[in-house]
């Protein structure tokens, strides 16, 4: 699966002649998967026009003009800054990296490089004594020293006759190197089974009893964890979601089937998460025959599910083990609780209820908590939000298993 499938870019355009090579970068990045947008400089419109920008990212293309009310109204400024997954300045002028190193905030592309979480990352193009100038050096270092990646520049004949260190990189090195920034594959020669969605526990042939979980912070946890070039399992309950690219999907309904599924897929997993609203109770007896309405008042009796992550965190040799819970109150405390109860390495904690993120919403936020402490990964989209998710599980899942000498290597 291409690093870049699904990632949502910018595509920064400030003043310089490396500018008429956008629309082919802007081709690939979309060839590689990628939605672009693309916001322009008034000086890079000298270059290359919004028409043709427009055309190649099938987006109508975002211009320097902060106080245009259209554009405001179509996707403002602070919209487009959380929207993205990173930001690529191409071709990133002299002028363009100094403003940036001061924090200047005084059209469209500034603003968005200070308002985003998103990477950044600057693809320079200019003059080779411009770059090789203390000032723009100065300028770059604060820019690495702030985490803004740098690709380039190549050296080489430049437009405008002198030879040296200046030329953006060409679109399909720029395009490889960003897939190469994105795969890093952090989860590579890993299993890592997961579960999603919610449950349906049978009453009757017509009937059952579920919850509102939509199932999309589980795909996109699977498709997170696919991106990092793990193997992945995905048991899913009832949704109406298309399985992530390269994802093997096990489709259940019941608790008990995804409580089965999982114990046939768990064995040789190192990492399980449990992003599934599996039903805590399923009814005792399934009716064969649809119930009629004969009587003022019905019982139906419920008896507990077994619980899948608890059974998963108590073999004898568990994978890396990570829970969700969703709680209305006392979030932090009662996931902390949960953590200890079910004997888990981790659990990814959001709150539900009166607000507007969780089971069935785009957006989601969550606290991490670990027995070595919590940490808040931001509220986000969901994919965004997941793939924050996956780092730090790979981060402590490396860990714990370079202390173990390797999991896989004990098989
Ligand atoms: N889970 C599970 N099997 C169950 C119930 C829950 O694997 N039968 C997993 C969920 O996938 C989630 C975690 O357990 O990762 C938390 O589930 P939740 O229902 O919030 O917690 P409970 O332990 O059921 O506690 P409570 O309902 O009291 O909040």
């Amino acid at each position: 699966m291409s690093s870049l499938c699904q990632k949502r870019v910018i595509v920064g355009v400030t003043g310089g002649i490396a500018a008429y090579k956008i629309p082919e970068l802007v081709r690939r990045l979309r060839d590689a998967g990628s939605v672009v947008r693309v916001v322009m400089t008034a000086n890079a419109e000298q270059f290359i026009t919004p028409l043709t920008l427009q055309a190649v990212s099938g987006q109508p293309v975002h211009r320097s003009n902060l106080l245009d009310s259209d554009a405001e109204s179509a996707m403002n400024h602070i919209e487009l800054a959380r929207w993205a997954d990173v930001v690529l300045i191409a071709p990133a002028s002299a002028d363009f990296i100094a403003r940036m190193a001061h924090g200047l905030a005084d059209d469209l592309l500034s603003t968005l490089c200070l308002a985003t979480e998103a990477s950044i990352v600057i693809a320079p193009a200019m003059n080779q004594r411009m770059w090789l100038h203390t000032a723009t050096q100065d300028n770059v270092a604060v820019l690495v020293n702030r985490g803004i990646v740098v690709f380039g520049p190549a050296s080489g004949s430049q437009a405008c006759g002198e030879t040296g260190p200046g030329r953006m990189p060409e679109p399909a090195e720029l395009t490889e190197s960003l897939a190469a920034l994105y795969g890093t594959r952090a989860l590579a020669h890993t299993k890592v089974v997961i579960t999603a969605g919610p449950t349906h526990e049978a009453i009757d042939p017509v009937r059952n009893i579920t919850n509102r979980s939509s199932g999309k912070m589980g795909y996109a946890v699977a498709q997170a964890a696919g991106e990092a070039d793990a193997d992945v399992v995905l048991v899913s309950g009832p949704t109406q979601l298309p399985c992530p690219d390269g994802v093997h999907g096990i489709r259940v309904t019941s608790a008990l089937e995804m409580y089965q599924a999982v114990m046939n897929e768990v064995s040789d997993a190192d990492v399980f998460i449990g992003v599934a609203a599996v039903a805590d109770y399923r009814p005792v007896e399934f009716h064969k025959q649809k119930i009629k309405k004969t009587s003022e008042q019905l019982t139906i009796k419920l008896i507990r599910n077994p619980d899948i992550l608890a059974t998963v965190a108590g073999l004898d040799d568990p994978p890396y083990t990570v829970g969700f819970a969703a709680e209305t109150h006392n979030v932090e405390a009662h996931a902390r609780a949960k953590l200890m109860r079910k004997g888990v390495d981790m659990i990814a904690a959001n709150r539900v209820g009166d607000v507007d993120i969780g089971l069935e919403s785009d957006e989601n936020e969550l606290i991490i908590l670990d027995r070595a402490g919590a940490k808040s990964l931001p509220r986000t989209f969901k994919l965004q939000l997941a793939r924050n998710l996956i780092k730090e599980i790979a981060i402590r899942y490396r860990a714990e298993s370079t202390n173990k000498n390797s999991r896989r290597a004990h098989r």
